[in-house]
């Protein structure tokens, strides 16, 4: 079988040169574990972040197969729990096939579409409901500013934002995707936040201010955001996307002193901290998506060989909505 590993670690920024394709003898499985055949991997932009060492998770090291989450079929099983022929998600890697612990996955539904378990009723769907309620605790006719608006988490939190009431702005790399989130996915307004004069934009697209910020990417960004943020605003940290793909981490400079002055909260969160919660997030999302509030958006590379192009591109900003590669169609 194909498998995909990180030969070195990038420098600066991530190459295709760092990775290299490997033909391998497939898995064999000890007891306890699962032999998994991946049909979709999830490219987050967090793939990078953990080339730079531990984050919520081990780092990756040179000579890894790169590790992704993924929605997979299980094949062969030593665990009583899984039967071949079920869909699973949860931690595997950029191969055909992988040897998991039946611990370390879940059963998913056969769902009409699987990749649908990626993007909506998957890790972007519920950390974009989460960090909206759980952290950003949005109320009806506050101003909600999103960055990296059209990335997977992104756009879904300004559908969701829209939905209970808010008024919405994203944050968006091209003017291209700034129309289309305002055309097709509801967003009251969109900056694209190259080559501007960002606070200046932001005083008009929120003229009452940012009540809660949905920060994707931190940095410089979030700097100035900071300057426009209301009294007891809420800043949510979902993400840095910024600060991955490089050596050198800028941060706002203006902390804590606008944090003290304006009396606003700042909190970060993983998506796993609200485990308990995902089943009532997944009712309610599917009910925003049938209700037509909020439109699924995927981006799917075909093909386990263009991973690395995908992943390259995604920390670009080439990708408009969730990106994932696929390995071979659904079953
Ligand atoms: N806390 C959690 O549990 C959790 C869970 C999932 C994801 N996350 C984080 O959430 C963030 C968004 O993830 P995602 O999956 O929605 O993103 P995504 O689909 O991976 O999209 C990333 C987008 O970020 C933008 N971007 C790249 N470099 C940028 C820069 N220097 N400044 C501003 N924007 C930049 C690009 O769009 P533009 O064209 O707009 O630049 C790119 O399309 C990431 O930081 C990720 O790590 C957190």
């Amino acid at each position: 079988m194909k498998q995909l590993i990180l030969k070195t670690l990038p420098k600066a920024k991530l190459s295709k040169d760092d990775f290299e394709v490997l033909e391998v003898d497939k898995p064999k499985i000890e007891s306890g574990e699962v032999l998994i055949r991946n049909i979709l991997l999830s490219i987050d932009a967090a793939n990078r972040s953990w080339m730079q060492g531990r984050t919520y998770r081990d780092a990756v090291r040179a000579g890894d197969v790169m590790p992704t989450y993924a929605i997979a079929e299980v094949v062969e099983s030593n665990d009583s729990q899984f039967n071949q022929g079920q869909i699973v998600s949860g931690e595997s890697n950029w191969s055909e096939f992988t040897a998991v612990k039946g611990s370390a996955i879940i059963k998913r539904p056969n769902v009409g579409s699987l990749s649908n378990l990626l993007s909506i009723y998957g890790i972007a769907g519920l950390t974009a409901y989460h960090g909206l309620t759980k952290v950003g605790h949005i109320k009806p006719g506050e101003t909600v500013l999103i960055s990296a608006a059209a990335g997977s988490v992104g756009i879904l939190a300004g559908q969701i934002a829209k939905a209970m009431g808010c008024l919405v702005v994203g944050l968006a790399g091209t003017d291209e995707k700034c129309k289309r989130l305002k055309d097709e996915f509801r967003f009251d307004d969109c900056i694209n936040y190259k080559n501007v004069d960002l606070l200046k934009e932001l005083k008009k697209a929120c003229p009452d201010g940012v009540d809660v910020y949905f920060d994707n990417v931190g940095g410089q960004i979030l700097e100035i955001v900071l300057f426009r943020m209301n009294m007891k605003g809420r800043i949510v940290c979902c993400g840095a996307v910024s600060q991955y793909d490089g050596t050198t981490p800028i941060g706002p400079r203006n902390l804590p002193g606008l944090l003290i002055v304006k009396r606003l909260k700042m909190e970060g969160f993983i998506v796993m901290d609200y485990a308990k919660e995902h089943g009532n997030a997944i009712k309610h999302l599917s009910e925003m998506n049938a209700a037509g509030d909020i439109k699924i958006t995927e981006d799917i590379t075909e093909g386990l060989e263009n991973a690395p192009d995908a992943l390259i591109g995604l920390l670009n900003g080439d990708n408009f909505g969730k990106r994932m590669v696929r390995v071979t169609v659904d079953p």
